[in-house]
Protein backbone atom coordinates (compact mmCIF):
# COMPACT_ATOMS: atom_id res chain seq x y z
CA UNK A 1 0.00 0.00 0.00
CA UNK A 2 1.36 3.41 -0.61
CA UNK A 3 2.25 5.70 2.10
CA UNK A 4 -0.68 8.92 1.80
CA UNK A 5 -0.04 11.91 4.13
CA UNK A 6 -3.06 13.40 5.16
CA UNK A 7 -2.55 17.25 5.67
CA UNK A 8 -4.78 19.14 7.72
CA UNK A 9 -7.49 21.25 6.37
CA UNK A 10 -6.72 24.81 7.02
CA UNK A 11 -8.55 27.21 9.17
CA UNK A 12 -11.71 29.27 7.64
CA UNK A 13 -12.53 32.66 9.19
CA UNK A 14 -14.72 35.11 7.96
CA UNK A 15 -15.12 38.69 8.82
CA UNK A 16 -19.42 39.59 9.12
CA UNK A 17 -20.94 42.82 9.96
CA UNK A 18 -23.55 45.28 8.50
CA UNK A 19 -22.34 48.01 5.56
CA UNK A 20 -19.41 49.91 6.66
CA UNK A 21 -18.47 47.86 9.89
CA UNK A 22 -14.84 47.85 9.17
CA UNK A 23 -14.92 44.36 7.91
CA UNK A 24 -12.13 44.91 4.57
CA UNK A 25 -10.43 47.12 7.13
CA UNK A 26 -9.81 44.73 9.79
CA UNK A 27 -9.22 41.88 6.92
CA UNK A 28 -5.67 43.52 6.66
CA UNK A 29 -5.45 43.50 9.93
CA UNK A 30 -6.53 39.49 10.98
CA UNK A 31 -3.71 39.11 8.29
CA UNK A 32 -1.22 40.78 9.51
CA UNK A 33 -1.89 38.47 13.08
CA UNK A 34 -1.71 35.53 10.90
CA UNK A 35 1.03 36.24 9.49
CA UNK A 36 2.53 37.26 12.86
CA UNK A 37 2.04 33.50 13.63
CA UNK A 38 3.86 32.00 10.73
CA UNK A 39 0.38 31.57 9.03
CA UNK A 40 0.23 33.11 5.17
CA UNK A 41 -3.94 32.98 4.74
CA UNK A 42 -5.81 32.99 1.68
CA UNK A 43 -7.52 35.81 1.34
CA UNK A 44 -11.09 36.52 -0.48
CA UNK A 45 -14.22 38.05 -0.52
CA UNK A 46 -18.24 37.44 -1.20
CA UNK A 47 -20.51 37.57 -2.97
CA UNK A 48 -17.29 37.10 -5.83
CA UNK A 49 -13.90 35.58 -5.03
CA UNK A 50 -13.29 34.60 -8.73
CA UNK A 51 -13.62 36.41 -11.86
CA UNK A 52 -17.57 34.45 -12.56
CA UNK A 53 -18.02 35.19 -9.23
CA UNK A 54 -17.26 38.55 -9.25
CA UNK A 55 -19.55 39.06 -12.48
CA UNK A 56 -22.39 37.28 -10.21
CA UNK A 57 -21.20 39.76 -7.63
CA UNK A 58 -21.70 42.88 -9.94
CA UNK A 59 -24.93 41.67 -10.77
CA UNK A 60 -25.96 41.39 -6.90
CA UNK A 61 -24.61 44.60 -6.56
CA UNK A 62 -25.75 47.32 -9.36
CA UNK A 63 -29.02 49.10 -8.51
CA UNK A 64 -31.50 48.44 -11.44
CA UNK A 65 -35.05 49.60 -12.28
CA UNK A 66 -36.57 45.69 -12.88
CA UNK A 67 -36.70 44.26 -8.83
CA UNK A 68 -34.45 41.34 -8.39
CA UNK A 69 -36.75 38.24 -6.60
CA UNK A 70 -35.96 37.50 -3.38
CA UNK A 71 -35.22 34.05 -4.34
CA UNK A 72 -33.71 35.55 -7.37
CA UNK A 73 -30.79 37.00 -5.10
CA UNK A 74 -30.46 33.92 -2.63
CA UNK A 75 -29.98 31.92 -5.99
CA UNK A 76 -27.37 33.93 -7.27
CA UNK A 77 -25.25 33.91 -3.79
CA UNK A 78 -25.10 30.73 -3.61
CA UNK A 79 -24.57 30.29 -7.39
CA UNK A 80 -21.35 32.91 -6.47
CA UNK A 81 -20.41 30.83 -3.61
CA UNK A 82 -20.66 27.30 -5.19
CA UNK A 83 -18.04 28.37 -7.69
CA UNK A 84 -16.04 30.41 -5.03
CA UNK A 85 -15.98 27.05 -3.40
CA UNK A 86 -15.14 24.80 -6.29
CA UNK A 87 -12.25 27.18 -7.46
CA UNK A 88 -10.86 28.96 -4.38
CA UNK A 89 -11.77 27.97 -0.96
CA UNK A 90 -12.16 24.43 -0.95
CA UNK A 91 -8.61 23.85 -2.97
CA UNK A 92 -6.90 25.86 -0.34
CA UNK A 93 -8.32 24.39 3.01
CA UNK A 94 -7.56 21.10 1.41
CA UNK A 95 -4.33 21.96 0.52
CA UNK A 96 -3.95 23.07 4.36
CA UNK A 97 -3.62 26.38 3.93
CA UNK A 98 -5.86 29.11 5.86
CA UNK A 99 -8.70 31.03 4.52
CA UNK A 100 -10.01 34.75 5.15
CA UNK A 101 -13.55 35.80 3.95
CA UNK A 102 -14.62 39.16 3.86
CA UNK A 103 -18.23 37.53 4.54
CA UNK A 104 -19.68 34.13 3.83
CA UNK A 105 -22.43 32.34 4.80
CA UNK A 106 -23.81 33.87 7.71
CA UNK A 107 -24.41 37.11 5.69
CA UNK A 108 -27.06 34.74 3.58
CA UNK A 109 -28.55 34.29 6.84
CA UNK A 110 -28.42 37.88 7.86
CA UNK A 111 -29.40 39.51 4.58
CA UNK A 112 -31.67 37.10 2.76
CA UNK A 113 -32.79 35.49 5.91
CA UNK A 114 -33.70 38.43 8.33
CA UNK A 115 -33.17 41.56 6.08
CA UNK A 116 -35.49 39.56 3.43
CA UNK A 117 -37.13 37.10 5.84
CA UNK A 118 -36.72 34.41 3.84
CA UNK A 119 -37.20 30.85 5.74
CA UNK A 120 -34.39 29.59 7.16
CA UNK A 121 -35.11 26.23 6.19
CA UNK A 122 -34.79 27.38 2.76
CA UNK A 123 -31.01 28.89 3.45
CA UNK A 124 -30.05 25.68 5.27
CA UNK A 125 -30.66 23.58 2.53
CA UNK A 126 -28.93 25.24 -0.05
CA UNK A 127 -26.11 25.86 2.47
CA UNK A 128 -26.11 22.21 2.96
CA UNK A 129 -26.25 21.31 -0.83
CA UNK A 130 -23.30 24.50 -1.63
CA UNK A 131 -20.73 23.67 1.28
CA UNK A 132 -21.70 20.03 2.27
CA UNK A 133 -20.19 20.06 5.55
CA UNK A 134 -18.25 22.90 5.51
CA UNK A 135 -18.75 25.47 7.88
CA UNK A 136 -16.41 28.69 9.33
CA UNK A 137 -13.62 27.79 12.27
CA UNK A 138 -14.06 31.01 13.31
CA UNK A 139 -16.79 34.09 12.43
CA UNK A 140 -15.95 37.59 13.53
CA UNK A 141 -19.03 40.12 14.07
CA UNK A 142 -18.09 43.35 14.23
CA UNK A 143 -21.48 44.96 15.56
CA UNK A 144 -22.78 48.51 15.32
CA UNK A 145 -25.71 50.94 14.93
CA UNK A 146 -26.48 50.09 11.45
CA UNK A 147 -26.43 54.26 10.72
CA UNK A 148 -23.03 54.65 11.87
CA UNK A 149 -21.60 52.09 10.20
CA UNK A 150 -23.89 53.30 6.80
CA UNK A 151 -22.78 56.58 7.40
CA UNK A 152 -19.03 55.50 7.02
CA UNK A 153 -20.08 53.43 3.99
CA UNK A 154 -21.73 56.24 2.41
CA UNK A 155 -18.66 57.89 2.75
CA UNK A 156 -17.10 55.94 -0.49
CA UNK A 157 -19.84 57.14 -2.91
CA UNK A 158 -22.70 55.87 -4.69
CA UNK A 159 -24.78 53.39 -2.39
CA UNK A 160 -25.05 49.96 -4.04
CA UNK A 161 -28.58 48.19 -4.09
CA UNK A 162 -27.90 46.87 -0.68
CA UNK A 163 -26.86 50.07 0.62
CA UNK A 164 -30.41 51.71 -0.59
CA UNK A 165 -32.32 49.33 1.71
CA UNK A 166 -34.08 51.16 4.92
CA UNK A 167 -32.79 51.26 8.68
CA UNK A 168 -35.44 48.53 9.46
CA UNK A 169 -34.03 46.31 6.95
CA UNK A 170 -30.04 46.69 8.37
CA UNK A 171 -31.76 46.37 11.86
CA UNK A 172 -32.97 43.32 11.10
CA UNK A 173 -29.59 41.83 9.57
CA UNK A 174 -27.80 42.96 12.68
CA UNK A 175 -30.05 40.89 14.79
CA UNK A 176 -30.08 38.05 12.81
CA UNK A 177 -26.49 38.07 12.77
CA UNK A 178 -26.46 38.15 16.64
CA UNK A 179 -28.88 35.41 17.04
CA UNK A 180 -26.77 33.14 14.53
CA UNK A 181 -23.61 33.93 17.24
CA UNK A 182 -25.80 33.66 20.53
CA UNK A 183 -26.80 29.97 19.17
CA UNK A 184 -23.43 28.87 18.50
CA UNK A 185 -20.90 30.89 20.47
CA UNK A 186 -17.89 28.87 20.72
CA UNK A 187 -17.64 29.80 16.45
CA UNK A 188 -18.28 33.55 17.06
CA UNK A 189 -16.20 36.43 18.09
CA UNK A 190 -18.18 39.93 18.62
CA UNK A 191 -16.46 43.10 18.95
CA UNK A 192 -17.87 46.26 19.23
CA UNK A 193 -17.42 48.13 15.43
CA UNK A 194 -18.35 51.69 17.08
CA UNK A 195 -14.87 51.87 19.03
CA UNK A 196 -12.13 53.69 17.47
CA UNK A 197 -10.42 50.88 14.88
CA UNK A 198 -7.09 50.45 17.43
CA UNK A 199 -9.42 49.28 20.33
CA UNK A 200 -11.58 47.17 17.67
CA UNK A 201 -8.13 45.68 16.45
CA UNK A 202 -6.58 45.09 19.78
CA UNK A 203 -9.60 42.99 20.56
CA UNK A 204 -9.69 41.16 17.36
CA UNK A 205 -6.36 40.34 18.02
CA UNK A 206 -6.99 39.05 21.39
CA UNK A 207 -9.79 37.02 19.91
CA UNK A 208 -7.32 35.30 17.92
CA UNK A 209 -4.85 34.69 19.63
CA UNK A 210 -6.90 32.90 21.52
CA UNK A 211 -8.23 30.76 18.98
CA UNK A 212 -4.91 29.89 17.63
CA UNK A 213 -3.51 28.71 20.88
CA UNK A 214 -7.00 27.13 22.01
CA UNK A 215 -5.31 24.25 20.08
CA UNK A 216 -7.08 22.35 17.75
CA UNK A 217 -6.24 24.79 14.48
CA UNK A 218 -2.07 23.66 14.92
CA UNK A 219 -0.43 25.16 12.37
N1 LIG B 1 -13.37 51.62 14.01
C1 LIG B 1 -13.50 52.55 13.05
N2 LIG B 1 -13.71 53.85 13.36
C2 LIG B 1 -13.89 54.78 12.40
N3 LIG B 1 -13.86 54.54 11.07
C3 LIG B 1 -13.66 53.27 10.69
C4 LIG B 1 -13.47 52.21 11.64
N4 LIG B 1 -13.31 51.06 10.95
C5 LIG B 1 -13.38 51.37 9.65
N5 LIG B 1 -13.58 52.70 9.48
C6 LIG B 1 -13.76 53.44 8.21
O1 LIG B 1 -15.11 53.18 7.78
C7 LIG B 1 -15.15 53.06 6.35
C8 LIG B 1 -15.75 51.71 5.99
O2 LIG B 1 -14.82 50.69 6.33
P1 LIG B 1 -14.72 49.34 5.47
O3 LIG B 1 -14.73 49.64 4.03
O4 LIG B 1 -13.60 48.54 6.04
O5 LIG B 1 -16.12 48.68 5.91
P2 LIG B 1 -16.80 47.42 5.28
O6 LIG B 1 -17.47 46.74 6.45
O7 LIG B 1 -15.85 46.62 4.50
O8 LIG B 1 -17.90 48.08 4.35
P3 LIG B 1 -18.82 47.33 3.24
O9 LIG B 1 -19.90 46.65 4.00
O10 LIG B 1 -19.37 48.44 2.44
O11 LIG B 1 -17.91 46.43 2.48
C9 LIG B 1 -13.72 53.24 5.86
O12 LIG B 1 -13.58 54.56 5.46
C10 LIG B 1 -12.87 52.93 7.09
O13 LIG B 1 -11.65 53.62 7.08
MG1 LIG C 1 -15.96 45.96 2.51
Amino acid sequence: MSEQTVTKRGCFITVEGTEGVGKTTNIAWIRQCLLAHGIEPLQTREPGGTELAEQIRALLLSPRDEKMAELTELLLVFAARAQHLAQKINPALTAGQWVLCDRFTDATYAYQGGGRNLDKQTISTLENLVQGELRPDLILILDIEPELGLQRARLRGEPDRFEQETLAFFNRVRAAYLDRARQNPSRYLIVDASQPLDQVQQQIKLGLDNFISAGDTAI
